[in-house]
C-alpha cells in the first residue's frame, strides 16, 4: 500500500530557476530543491563547473525530474538559446550557494557561463543564499558588490553564524534548507505565477 503524499502542493505553477555555484554548501541546496519540488514547483538546476566539483548534475535531475543545465554550449531541444528560453516564464530565481565570485560577477556585469548568463537575462525577482569563508564574506569588495545587487532589488537570506568546511566558525555558513524554502515560498506567492499571466494574453 502506497501513502498518500501530505507535504501541500502550494507552489503549483510557479517556475523557479535555481543557480548552483561551487561552494561545499552546494549539498544542503539538494534538499531546497527537492522540497520546492515536492510543493509543486516547476524547478529547473543550473550549475557552474565548480558547482559540479562538489555535487553530480544527475542528483539535481532526479530530484528536479528536468535536465540540469551546466554549459550554454550543450545540444538544444529547441531553436532559442536556453538561456533565454529558461528565464522567459520565470517567477523567481535563486542562487544558492552564491560565491564570492558569482556574485562580483553579476554585480559587475558579468557573464561568462551558463550560470551568470541565465541570471543577466532574468527579469524575476532573484534570492540569493551566500555561503564562504568569514574573510571572504568580511572583505570590502564583496560587500560593496552585494550591496549594489541589495540597490537592484536581490533579497539576500543569510548567512548565520556558525560551523564552516573551512573548520571555523564564524559569519558565512549557508542559510538552512528550510529557510531559503521559507523566503522564496513567500516571494514567489507575492504574485501568481507568470505563466497564468502569460496564458491569458491574447494576440492583437
Ligand atoms: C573545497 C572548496 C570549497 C569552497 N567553498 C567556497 C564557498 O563556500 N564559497 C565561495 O564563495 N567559494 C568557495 N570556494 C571557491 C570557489 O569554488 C571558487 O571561487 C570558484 O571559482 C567559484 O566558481 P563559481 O562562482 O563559478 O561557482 C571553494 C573552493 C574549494 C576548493
Amino acid at each position: 500500500m502506497t501513502s498518500k503524499a501530505r507535504i501541500p502542493a502550494d507552489l503549483q505553477g510557479y517556475e523557479v530557476l535555481v543557480a548552483v555555484c561551487g561552494g561545499i554548501a552546494a549539498y544542503k541546496v539538494c534538499e531546497v530543491v527537492s522540497s520546492l519540488a515536492q510543493r509543486g514547483a516547476g524547478v529547473t538546476v543550473a550549475m557552474t563547473e565548480a558547482a559540479t566539483r562538489f555535487v553530480g548534475a544527475p542528483t539535481f535531475a532526479a530530484l528536479s525530474g528536468r535536465p540540469v543545465l551546466t554549459s550554454l554550449w550543450t545540444e538544444q531541444a529547441s531553436a532559442d538559446p536556453q538561456h533565454i528560453r529558461l528565464t522567459e516564464s520565470l517567477d523567481l530565481l535563486l542562487i544558492a550557494p552564491a560565491t564570492y565570485n558569482v556574485i562580483g560577477k553579476v554585480a559587475n556585469g558579468i557573464a561568462d557561463d551558463a550560470v551568470s548568463t541565465l541570471i543577466c537575462a532574468s527579469a524575476s525577482p532573484v534570492v540569493l543564499a551566500p555561503a564562504m569563508n568569514p574573510r571572504m564574506w568580511a572583505n570590502p569588495i564583496f560587500q560593496a558588490n552585494l550591496k549594489k545587487l541589495g540597490e537592484y532589488g536581490f533579497e539576500t537570506v543569510g548567512p548565520s553564524e556558525g560551523w564552516l568546511a573551512c573548520r571555523t566558525i564564524g559569519r558565512g555558513r549557508m542559510a538552512e534548507a528550510d529557510e531559503i524554502n521559507e523566503v522564496v515560498a513567500k516571494r514567489l506567492k507575492m504574485s501568481p505565477p507568470v505563466s497564468l499571466s502569460s496564458d491569458q494574453k491574447t494576440d492583437d
